[in-house]
């Protein structure tokens, strides 16, 4: 009898605690979803500011440098009022993961360099009329036997630009390119 009683008293016990467990990882599911959302609003919100990323994340300080004060791509966009989010543009699951990333101290510092796709740029930038710009003397560096290629094998944003051309080629456009290819491979 007695054994038969403890029996059941575990069993109900176990019960109770099952069910303590799952209101638990309910909760606990619901907070962290809450989290991100708020993590991710905030992130979405308060980014809008290029400030906002320097002073947040410190290790945004040299894209956030370069985008105020240097003669890179990045500075050259500053001034004509192109903003962090007109080229980045993370969605909310990316921007909340990264702000939990942040919080927790999971990110890497410098970052990476990402290699975007073209039509970030291209959403801007007519080809064509770049192309007719850059008609030179002895070739185009936006059109050749290479075809149309990344923007990023030579324009760089927040490092200096460099000119794929020159891996085989000298061409007398390469003495005069802008201070924002500072090396010319
Ligand atoms: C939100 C719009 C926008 C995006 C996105 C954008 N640009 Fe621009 N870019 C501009 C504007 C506006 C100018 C100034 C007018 C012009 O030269 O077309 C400019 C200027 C430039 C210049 C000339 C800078 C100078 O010093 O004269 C280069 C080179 C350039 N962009 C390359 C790029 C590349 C490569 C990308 C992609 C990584 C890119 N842009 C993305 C808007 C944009
Ligand atoms: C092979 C190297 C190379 C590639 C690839 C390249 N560019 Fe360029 N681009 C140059 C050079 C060199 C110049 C001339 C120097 C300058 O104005 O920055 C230039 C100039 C420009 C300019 C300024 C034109 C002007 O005088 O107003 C824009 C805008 C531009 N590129 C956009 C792009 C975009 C968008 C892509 C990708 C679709 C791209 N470039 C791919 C080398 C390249
Ligand atoms: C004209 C487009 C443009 C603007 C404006 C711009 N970026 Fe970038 N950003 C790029 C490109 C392209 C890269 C890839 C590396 C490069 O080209 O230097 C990049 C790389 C980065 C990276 C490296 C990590 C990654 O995602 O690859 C960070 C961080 C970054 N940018 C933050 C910023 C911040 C903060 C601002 C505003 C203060 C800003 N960017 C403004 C185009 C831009
Ligand atoms: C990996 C090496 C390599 C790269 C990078 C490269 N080329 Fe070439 N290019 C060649 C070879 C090989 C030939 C054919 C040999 C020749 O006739 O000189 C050639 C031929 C040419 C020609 C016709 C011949 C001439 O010299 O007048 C032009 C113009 C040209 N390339 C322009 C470019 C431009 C612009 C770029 C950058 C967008 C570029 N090339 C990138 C290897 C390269």
């Amino acid at each position: 009898m007695a054994t038969e009683n403890s029996t059941s008293e575990q069993k109900s016990k176990k019960k109770l605690f099952k069910k303590l467990s799952r209101k638990r990882l309910i909760f606990i599911l619901l907070s962290v979803f809450v989290l991100l959302m708020l993590s991710g609003f905030g992130v979405i919100k308060a980014s809008d500011n290029p400030a906002f990323c320097s002073t947040l994340c410190h290790n945004m300080e040299p894209m956030y440098d370069s985008y105020e004060h240097s003669n890179l791509l990045a500075n050259a966009h500053k001034k004509k009022d192109v903003v962090c989010h007109d080229c980045h543009q993370d969605s909310l699951a990316k921007k909340s993961s990264e702000g939990v990333k942040y919080v927790t101290g999971d990110y890497e510092d410098p970052m990476k360099t990402r290699e975007f796709s073209k039509s970030m740029c291209l959403k801007c930038h007519d080809y064509e009329k770049v192309k007719a710009k850059t008609n030179f003397k002895d070739s185009n560096p936006h059109d050749s036997h290479n075809g149309q290629l990344d923007c990023n094998k030579c324009h760089r944003m927040h490092e200096p630009s460099k000119v794929y051309c020159a891996n085989c080629h000298e061409f007398s456009w390469m003495e005069k390119l802008p201070d924002s290819f500072s090396s010319k491979k």
